[in-house]
């Protein structure tokens, strides 16, 4: 069966903390888009173009040092919003969505371009104030020499990029359910997420 579920929302939402348990939850697949766009963005800063690293990226990429980093994050959107990058992504994305045994993708465009026909779509998100707050208690704790406002500042940058850009802006799906997950925990917000999906196999 491939049963794929979007979720989608701003920077630092819960949206792979929500993904990982749900797909540990129910055996299913997972995958951070996310990643693709910060290591093709990481390999910009070495100087290669956005295109070409797109078209190149090996596994090894991924697993590369410092793709948490903000400034890596700020590379990742901006070569996110680049046609031919995001068109260079999307075969890879598609296949993962389809395989058998159920698939969870995290992004901005999983429910909207991706996977529009994903049989459930969350749109995960939370105010600017508690997401930078969570962000920046996660960089601090990996050793990130960063300040809240630098944070809050680069949230807040990538998420108007993201959203102004013509290529597979950031916006919830029509049939999206939306989750606000500003003053739950991650076991509530986790549990929300679930209940949703549970009703969704229910009618498949
Ligand atoms: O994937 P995304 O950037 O949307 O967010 P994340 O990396 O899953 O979550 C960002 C940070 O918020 C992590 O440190 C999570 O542990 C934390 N978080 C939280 O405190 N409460 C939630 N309901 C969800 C996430
Ligand atoms: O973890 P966080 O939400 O801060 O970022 P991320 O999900 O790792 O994504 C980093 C950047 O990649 C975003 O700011 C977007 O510009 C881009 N991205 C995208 O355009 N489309 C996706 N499906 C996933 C990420």
């Amino acid at each position: 069966m491939a049963f794929t579920i979007a979720i989608d929302g701003p920077a630092a939402a819960g949206k792979g903390t929500i993904s990982r348990a749900v797909a540990l939850h129910f055996g299913f697949a997972h995958l951070d888009t996310g990643l693709l766009y910060r290591a093709t963005g990481r390999r910009t800063l070495d100087g290669t173009d956005p295109v070409e690293a797109a078209l190149t990226l090996r596994p090894e990429d991924l697993d590369a040092e410092d793709l948490r980093s903000p400034d890596v994050a700020q590379a990742a959107s901006r070569v996110a919003a680049i046609p031919e990058v995001r068109q260079a992504l999307l075969d890879y994305q598609r296949a993962f969505a389809s395989r058998a045994g159920g698939a969870v993708l995290d992004g901005r465009d999983i429910g909207t371009v991706i996977c529009p026909d994903a049989d459930v779509k969350l749109f995960v998100t939370a105010s600017d104030d508690v997401r930078a707050r969570r962000r920046h208690k996660e960089l601090c704790e990996k050793g990130h020499d960063v300040s809240f406002l630098e944070v809050l500042e680069d949230l807040r940058q990538r998420d108007a990029r993201d959203s102004a850009r013509a290529a597979a802006p950031l916006k919830p799906a029509s049939d999206a359910i939306t989750l606000d997950t500003s003053s739950m925990s991650i076991d509530e917000a986790v549990d929300q997420a679930i209940e949703s999906i549970q009703t969704a196999l229910g009618k498949t």
